[in-house]
């Protein structure tokens, strides 16, 4: 088959309306279609919301053995397996049973129980941002409090202390993002971050407190049904999946009421509708413009396309949250839309396990700004805003903001 130019497009740095577009653009050629990744991978991309939907749950649709994440060539064996050995990679059996261990250690009372952490965080964070911003000085909201509000968040929740938090979000930024960057970039930040997670374990097992790794280390004991590899994965999982995708929902989700005055407007005048409102950006904006990477474990047929066997298939949640087929007017950001399923956490067996938390995170991080900067608005044009070279992440460069 002659294959077709690489499409780099929706994974460039680019104006955020720009990615829109360049899915809409992949979307208009088909919900399911053969395309070369810029990586030089040949992947199915479904664009189409009934069509992913129905890939993600789909039995023959899996994850596969044999280590998607980037620079795998380069990856010495050991590391791999203390970064690879999570759910998110496994299929069932092995699928069933880690979900089931780490659901039993992040439970929902334990995501309720943060609330009142939540709001002392982003109350502190919105001091900080207030001071800093006092005479109109343009304050960079992506650093000042989007970036440090999950990560401190995610630190509390597995116990790491604030003095590591600093090296935590630089390794674990370059990490999350390792195909863009070059391979001894991300093989020396996923190093010192596996490499720290171990320790933490170490002093968990050692002195266990009321922290999630804690629990998960208890989990472990009972039984030892998590393996070493196991419980070092499921942590630097749980980080990288929740802390870039969280910023940039909150980061995003404002950047985009404010760009949209009358929504704003909404929001402000009936904080009640704050959950419904961080479902709409969800599906308007949502931070994970595709999932990870599936393979097809036999031949499936998908929106009158057979794909064939040990194929990769790649939802792409971006376009599928905006098929016209499925929303009404998607262009239009619409905060009193009826509830309606998104794909923005994926669907089927790996739908996020964190969206609880970055539910709660967003509802008190937009709530407390809009509530308390009713001056909040852009210190640059909005064509200025571009959004970061990734391909899994949908978040921002920057958030350059005015808060008097
Ligand atoms: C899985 C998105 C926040 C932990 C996923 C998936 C998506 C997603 C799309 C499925 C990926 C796939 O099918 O390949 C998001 C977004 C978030 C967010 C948009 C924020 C707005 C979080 C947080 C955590 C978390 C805060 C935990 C601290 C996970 C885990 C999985 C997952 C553990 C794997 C679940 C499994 O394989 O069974 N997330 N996520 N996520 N997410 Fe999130």
């Amino acid at each position: 088959m002659a294959e077709s130019p690489p499409i780099t497009s929706p994974f460039v740095e680019a104006a955020p309306a720009a990615r829109h577009a360049a899915f809409a653009d992949l979307a208009a050629a088909g919900p399911v279609q053969r395309v070369m990744l810029f990586t030089g991978v040949p992947v199915w991309l479904i664009t189409g919301y009934a069509e992913a939907r129905e890939a993600l749950a789909h039995p023959d649709i899996i994850k596969g053995k044999g280590g998607d994440g980037p620079h795998r060539d380069a990856v010495p064996a050991e590391l791999a397996a203390a970064m690879d050995h999570h759910l998110l990679g496994a299929d069932p059996p092995d699928h069933t049973r880690l979900r089931r261990l780490v659901s039993a250690a992040f439970t929902r009372r334990r995501i309720e129980g943060l609330e009142p952490e939540i709001r002392l965080i982003v109350d502190g964070l919105l001091d900080d941002v207030s001071a800093a911003g006092k005479h109109g000085a343009p304050i960079d909201l992506l650093a000042a409090f989007g970036y440090p509000l999950p990560l401190t968040v995610i630190s509390e929740l597995l116990g790491v202390p604030a003095e590591a938090r600093r090296e935590f979000q630089e390794w674990t930024t370059v990490a999350i993002n390792g195909s863009v960057h070059p391979a001894e970039t991300f093989i020396a930040a996923a190093t010192s971050l596996i490499g720290y997670i171990r320790e933490l374990i170490a002093q968990k097992l050692a002195d266990p407190s009321d922290d999630l790794v804690s629990a998960l280390v208890a989990v472990r004991a009972d039984g030892d049904r998590l393996s070493e590899d196991e419980l070092t994965s499921m942590v630097f999982l749980l980080l990288v999946a929740g802390y870039e995708t969280t910023a940039h929902l909150i980061c995003g989700g404002t950047q985009t009421l404010l760009t949209h005055p009358d929504q704003l407007d909404l929001v402000r005048a009936e904080p009640d509708r704050l959950p419904a409102v961080v479902e709409e950006l969800l599906r308007f904006n949502g931070p994970a413009q595709v999932s990870t990477p599936y393979r097809t474990a036999a031949p499936v047929r998908i929106g009158g396309v057979t794909i064939p066997a040990g194929e990769v298939v790649l939802p792409a949640l971006l376009a599928a949250n905006r098929d016209p087929r499925q929303f009404h007017a998607p262009e239009r950001l619409d905060v009193t839309r009826p509830p309606a399923s998104h794909l923005a956490f994926g669907h089927g067996i790996h739908h996020c396990l964190g969206a609880p938390l970055a539910r709660l995170e967003a509802r008190i991080a937009l709530g407390a700004l809009v509530g308390r900067f009713p001056g909040l608005r852009l210190a640059v044009p909005p064509e200025e805003l571009t959004v970061q070279a990734s391909f899994l992440i949908n978040g921002l460069t920057t958030l350059p903001v005015i808060v008097t």
